[in-house]
């Protein structure tokens, strides 16, 4: 059923507040260092993790500025495709899902075949015509065929994206009851590493952990989302690209499950507890600070392989 704005804000204030959860003994070898957990994998079942910061202010924009329906891109396994054809069926908007590749057919990924379930409509492009979507002819080709819609870009990163992420930050420090004096986050578009900068206090150092191979470039989207550049990318922890892994993150990934009971995927949040790990052993983190890490959810995209012994 389509909610009014008022109905939508409602929603989204009885919002459950994540669990903010200490790990005990995070690493094999012992760092001088008190890590927690920001569990935001927990915030909802469907639209879980980040993106139910992310999409929040989008959609009350969208429905403050009238539209019934939300237009989004993405990739077969994308989990903002995932998320956002969930939400526009739990609170009644249209959906639209740009997807870049061939219609797959009958072997449709899970990710594609669940937003068709939501009742997402699914509309294919060629790699060529997904790299072009800005321009005006297919701009006008997509106004013609669905009528009005709010757009929102591929992994919902845009300036409505942030404030969602920094209330995440808000309520951390309410959690711990000070700023911590880290935040690490796994950047993708760099949108949620954007929104922990804009809600960070000046005495946190925001840390992002890009897990695609070259993602240098995510430093100038973040400064230019947030207009700062106070906080540091990581460009190294990518295991070959994105969406790509290595034994050596799997096991990680496993060990770290064995020892804490979160569940965990390879794509993001593993890849940047693996650096977090790394860095905490390079001794980058000071002595005695409080490290909190984001769990960004995205467990729709868990590789099978992480359940069977190695
Ligand atoms: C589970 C998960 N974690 C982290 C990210 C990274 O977020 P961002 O694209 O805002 O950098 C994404 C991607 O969008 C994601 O799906």
């Amino acid at each position: 059923m389509a909610q009014n704005y008022q109905m939508l804000e409602e929603f989204f204030a009885s919002g459950p507040v994540s669990p903010l959860q200490f790990i005990p003994d995070p690493f094999p070898e012992p760092v001088p260092i008190r890590l927690f957990l920001k569990r935001d994998d927990l915030l909802h079942p469907l639209v879980s993790g980040n993106k139910w910061r992310k999409l929040k202010y989008n959609l009350l924009e969208a429905r403050k500025l009238g539209f019934e329906t939300l237009l989004s891109y993405g990739g077969a396994y994308s989990n903002h495709i995932h998320a956002l054809a969930a939400a526009g069926r739990l609170l009644g908007f249209r959906t639209i899902g740009i997807i870049r590749g061939e219609d797959p057919g009958d072997r449709a990924s899970t990710t594609l075949r669940f937003a068709r379930e939501q009742g997402m409509e699914l509309q294919f492009i060629s790699r060529e015509a997904y790299r072009g979507k800005s321009d005006a002819a297919f701009r006008e080709a997509l106004s013609a065929r669905y009528g009005p819609f709010y757009e929102l870009p591929e992994g919902g990163t845009n300036a409505f994206a942030l404030p969602g992420v920094a209330e995440g930050v808000a309520e951390i420090s309410r959690q711990l009851g000070a700023s911590p004096d880290y935040l690490c986050v796994a950047a993708g578009t760099g949108g949620t590493l954007a929104g922990l900068v804009a809600g960070a206090s000046p005495a946190t150092q925001v840390l992002g952990f890009s897990v695609l191979k070259g993602g240098t470039f995510l430093s100038a989207e973040v400064s230019c989302l947030t207009g700062t550049d106070q906080f540091r990318l990581f460009p190294d922890y990518h295991f070959g690209g994105y969406a790509r892994t290595t034994p050596e993150l799997l096991a990680f990934i496993r060990g770290f499950e064995a020892r804490t009971g979160v569940r965990l995927e390879q794509v993001y949040t593993g890849k940047m507890l693996y650096g977090l790990y790394d860095l905490a052993k390079k001794g980058i983190f000071a002595p005695g600070s409080t490290v909190v890490a984001l769990h960004t959810g995205g467990l729709q995209g868990r590789d099978p392989a992480l359940d069977s012994p190695s």
